[in-house]
């Protein structure tokens, strides 16, 4: 059943996500060096909120609270994987914001990253396709809100190929590390996923 249908409004028991390129499965332990070269990486820094410079200790600070979240239902968290090489970890994804309602149903913030070396592959599509997927069908959201940069032509082309459409700016709507930046919105519908 899906969990936006269950009386209690929880997350489905973890399982990994793939479309047998990609495989999305919870970061570990062993992730956290390639998490924090990943992050720590200029464009990384440029688009996203997280800490800049960024240390192992915001990796595992990062990876540690993953699970609680899950079981909160507040943020749904992957690693990004090949599914031929799933120790090798190459970007994050996640749904942030995650409110989970049975009718009209909920909503989430989607938000994601490669690491440098993984850039360009497809990749990144993929995940947020397997992720958006996952979310419609499975926790029932009803719109996947998506942010950035005005610039971030990257994500923007990612989202948009998989059926996100851009609604507007939000003036000075993105605080990061301190200061204000305008920031596009758009969302993903269930009848807009391109699947
Ligand atoms: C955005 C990001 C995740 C895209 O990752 P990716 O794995 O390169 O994405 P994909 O390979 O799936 O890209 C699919 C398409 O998007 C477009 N695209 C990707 N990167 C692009 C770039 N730098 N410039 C222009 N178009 C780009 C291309 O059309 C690409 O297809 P192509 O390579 O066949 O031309 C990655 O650039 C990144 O980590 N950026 C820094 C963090 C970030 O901006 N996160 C999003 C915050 S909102």
């Amino acid at each position: 059943m899906a969990a936006a249908q269950s009386d209690k409004m929880s997350l489905p028991t973890r399982s990994d996500l793939t479309d047998g390129v990609v495989l999305l499965r919870q970061p570990r332990e062993a992730d956290i060096e390639a998490i924090a070269l990943g992050a720590g990486d200029p464009l990384v820094a440029k688009y996203t909120v997280v800490p800049s410079p960024y240390t192992e200790q915001d990796a595992r600070d990062f990876v540690s609270k993953i699970e609680q979240h899950w079981d909160e239902a507040t943020a749904a968290v992957f690693g990004i994987f090949e599914a031929e090489a799933p120790a090798d970890f190459l970007g994050m994804i996640g749904l942030h914001d995650l409110v989970l309602e049975g009718t009209p149903g909920g909503s989430a913030e989607i938000g994601y990253w490669m690491s440098p070396g993984a850039r360009r592959r497809g990749l990144a599509t993929r995940a947020v396709r397997l992720v958006s997927t996952w979310a419609i069908d499975e926790l029932g959201l009803a719109r996947i809100q998506w942010c950035a940069l005005p610039d971030n032509d990257a994500s923007r082309i990612v989202a948009e190929s998989v059926g996100y459409r851009v609604e507007g700016t939000l003036r000075l709507g993105m605080l990061q590390r301190g200061l204000r930046h305008d920031q596009l919105l758009g969302s993903l519908l269930p009848a807009d996923l391109i699947r």
